[in-house]
């Protein structure tokens, strides 16, 4: 009889709603809106919450309310919650320890043509940007996440290999990223080649620093998770009611839904510390907000039960 791998007790979940799940919104959304999903996420439990982002507003001008967003975040800050913001240069991370950030991410990618359309240099210039940024970080005794994108796929060179992830993985590691977080930020990775990533990855940086961060353009998202719960991976991103997108990866969908996820980790025994019933809640306003139904299967399905119960 062949048993399956333990399975963490607990996952960490880092939301990325208010972030990589607004950044791609074309109707600017209040700061008023922006904190309050913060603060209703934090309601529901949610110990991490990607507040916003410090790049360039005429890049992405959905994020150019990012001081006062984290100003006004901060102000009422939660115990034990964290409020990592990215920040791909040393100008962006100025403005974030000014605005009070006490965790930062910086975020490269695996494939040369992404990096160029997503922040406009090689990847060997990218880790030349960050090396000053994590510096002034433990300088200032601020925590630094670290991103790689495209570690399945890129929207303009197709398959990615996984050595070029591992490389880049390991780069940010020995900089001091806390963590590494690995983006299919296409969603085009399913199990088989999300563990073949992994696997290129674990040679060079342990499981207990890794994070998925799976968007769900094909569906694959949550099957991708499982996958890599069962290779150790125990800290994921996700965005509530599956909001987002990248600009720069034209057709991708949002994040896996935090819905979607607590779902599968409830049913699976794994715990997350967040309320089900509270996150479909904040992901019907959020999606009310932007004039949408929720991406969320499980959102929907939620809400649908409670509809047929007749308290909706
Ligand atoms: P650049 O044009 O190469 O920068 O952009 P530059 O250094 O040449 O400066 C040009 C202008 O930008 C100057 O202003 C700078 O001051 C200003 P000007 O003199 O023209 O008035 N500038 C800035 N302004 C505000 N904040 C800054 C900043 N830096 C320079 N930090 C840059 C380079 C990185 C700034 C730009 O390409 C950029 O902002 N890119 C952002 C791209 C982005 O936000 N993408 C989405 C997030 S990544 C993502 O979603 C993937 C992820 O979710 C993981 C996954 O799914 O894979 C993380
Ligand atoms: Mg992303």
């Amino acid at each position: 009889m062949t048993t399956s791998p333990a399975l963490p007790a607990a996952v960490r979940i880092v939301e990325m709603g208010p972030r990589d799940g607004l950044q791609n919104e074309k109707r600017l959304v209040s700061a008023d809106t922006k904190v309050e999903l913060v603060r209703r996420l934090e309601a529901a439990g949610l110990k991490a919450i990607e507040t916003t982002a410090f790049v360039s507003p005429k890049w992405v001008p959905q994020m150019g309310d990012n001081a006062e967003v984290l100003g006004r975040v901060l102000a009422a800050a939660v115990p034990g919650v964290a409020y990592p913001v990215l920040t791909p240069n040393l100008k962006g991370f100025e403005a974030a320890l000014a605005a009070g950030a006490k965790e930062v991410a910086v975020f490269g990618a695996a494939s040369e043509s992404f990096s160029r359309k997503n922040i406009n240099c090689s990847i060997a210039e990218s880790l030349e940007r960050f090396r000053p940024v994590t510096e002034a970080a433990r300088a200032a005794g601020v925590r630094v996440r670290g991103y790689v994108s495209c570690v399945a796929g890129c929207p303009y060179e197709g398959a990615v290999a996984p050595q070029a992830v591992a490389e880049v993985a390991a780069t940010l590691m020995d900089m001091g990223c806390y963590e590494i977080s690995l983006g299919d930020t296409i969603g085009s990775g399913n199990p088989a080649s999300i563990a073949r990533m992994l696997e290129a990855v674990m040679r060079r940086v342990p499981a207990a620093r890794l994070a998925g961060h799976y968007h769900d353009t094909y569906g694959m998202a949550v099957a991708n998770i499982h996958a890599s719960l069962q290779m150790g991976v125990a800290v994921f991103d996700a965005s509530v009611g599956g909001l987002g997108g990248c600009p720069y990866a034209a057709g991708a969908s949002g994040n896996v839904a935090t819905e979607d996820v607590v779902w599968l980790l409830n049913g699976l025994g794994v715990g997350t510390g967040i309320d089900l019933d509270a996150l479909v809640d904040v992901a019907a306003w959020i999606s009310a907000q932007l004039e949408r139904e929720p991406a969320s299967r499980v959102a929907r399905a939620v809400l649908a039960k409670r509809a047929q119960a007749g308290c909706a």
